[in-house]
């Protein structure tokens, strides 16, 4: 069992990002270290999504207590870019950093479509900077890594590709992404595994399905959807809706990524999922049940709304993870049922309005240039 002390945590104000730092402060006894959390406050980045964690764990609740002796302070919140490096390598100085765990990307795929350089940009030269910076920082005089270190990237199960009808991803699976952000993402696990085999960087690698769970932002399927149905929107389902996905509560996800983490083989690489496949309509038609009845909504209306729009282009067919190694080496399991965790994630954007309202309004962003200055 490793024993991680000083955790930087890249896109820690995102969705994933988020609900990890909040679980490893709140609910994780045998974690007593510090996180720094390194965002550069994209559009996908919300502050508001740890406010309350600030205030019970940063400075605001120490106050007068220098960020460098920081006694008592077990989070810190930096704005920036992965990509600066010397931000990076002060990053990994003033904390004495012996952990990455890095969630930092652009991860939306109609977003990678339209704008594809941001990907490579944040993707790709950011995971190379961290990398790098690691394997500087780390490395003694004589080139020898330092013992306690470990990197862990975060990836997912698009840079398998799509399936057909029958068999899944393991993680000796060839990659074969099919989007700019599939392969923006396996281009830097690629990365990730070069600087173990040539630098013996520490590195740990993990590709999950897709996440739901609270603080998720309303462009993904579940919580666009949640928020449609809430407004009265129409609610766009991409081609025959027949494509399926394998979906994982957040937490579990983050369980298993701690997990990896503090027990995973360097070099190692971990497949985690849900063991959870969803055609999308039918998903979106067990969703309208779920919203109409903690809500109040009439589900034959809101399943009036639903809408069949032009397909995403090179939309992948069909995702399922075979996640037997990480439960068979390192005792993982996923926890949260789909219909208890589709239960969770609702009540959370029913009692959540201040947060949807100011992603809604960008009232987010006005506070995020008040507070830290433009965003990176
Ligand atoms: P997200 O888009 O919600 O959050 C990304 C965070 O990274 C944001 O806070 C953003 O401000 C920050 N960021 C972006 N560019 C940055 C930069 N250049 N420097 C510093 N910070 C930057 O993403 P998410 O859904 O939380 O995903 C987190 C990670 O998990 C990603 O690496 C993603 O590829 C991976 N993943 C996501 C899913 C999923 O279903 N969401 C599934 C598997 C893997
Ligand atoms: P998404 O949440 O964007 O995740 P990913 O593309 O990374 O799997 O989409 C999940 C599935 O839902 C995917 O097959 C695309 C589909 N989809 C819709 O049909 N309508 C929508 O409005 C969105 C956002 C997604």
């Amino acid at each position: 069992m490793r024993s991680l002390k000083n955790i930087l945590v890249s896109g820690g104000s995102g969705f994933i990002g988020c609900n990890f730092i909040r679980t490893l402060l709140e609910k994780t006894p045998g974690f007593t270290g510090r996180i720094v959390n390194l965002d550069a406050l994209t559009y996908a980045g919300n502050p508001a999504s740890l406010a309350d964690v600030e205030a019970a764990y940063g400075k605001t609740a120490h106050p007068g207590v220098n960020a460098a002796d920081s006694t008592g302070i077990r989070y810190f919140f930096e704005k920036g870019d992965i990509c600066d490096r010397s931000l990076v390598e002060s990053l990994f100085r003033t904390y004495d950093i012996d952990t990455v765990v890095h969630f930092a990307a652009e991860s939306h795929v109609d977003r990678s479509i339209l704008g594809p350089e941001a990907f490579i940009k944040t993707n790709v030269m950011g995971t190379f900077t961290l990398l790098d910076t690691a394997r500087q920082c780390w490395a003694d005089g004589s080139g020898a890594m330092r013992q306690d270190a470990l990197f862990h990237h975060i990836s997912t199960d698009e840079v398998y590709g799509s399936l057909g009808e029958t068999g899944r991803f393991t993680e000796t699976t060839p990659c074969d992404p099919r989007s700019p952000y599939s392969a923006s993402k396996a281009s830097s696990d690629h990365l990730a595994m070069a600087y173990y085999h040539t630098y013996g960087l520490p590195v740990t690698l993990s590709n999950c399905s897709n996440n739901y769970g609270p603080c998720q932002f309303p462009e993904k399927l579940i919580p666009l959807m949640i928020l449609n149905m809430l407004e009265g929107k129409p609610l766009p389902v991409y081609g025959d809706g027949k494509n399926i996905r394998d979906w994982v509560y957040v937490e579990d996800h983050n369980r298993a990524v701690w997990t990896v983490m503090q027990k995973g083989e360097c070099g190692g690489k971990y497949n985690i999922g849900g063991e959870n496949e969803w055609e999308n309509i039918r998903l979106l038609y067990t969703l309208i049940d779920v919203v109409s009845g903690k809500a109040g909504l009439d589900p034959a209306k809101v399943r009036e709304t639903v809408h069949f729009v032009r397909d995403r282009p090179g939309h992948d067919r069909r995702y399922a993870i075979d996640c037997s190694k990480i439960k068979r080496e390192l005792g993982w399991e996923r926890q949260v049922t789909f219909e208890e965790g589709l239960g969770k994630t609702v009540d959370w954007y029913l009692s959540n309005a201040a947060w949807i309202d100011g992603i809604r309004s960008g009232e987010y962003l006005d506070w995020v240039k008040k507070n830290y200055g433009d965003r990176a």
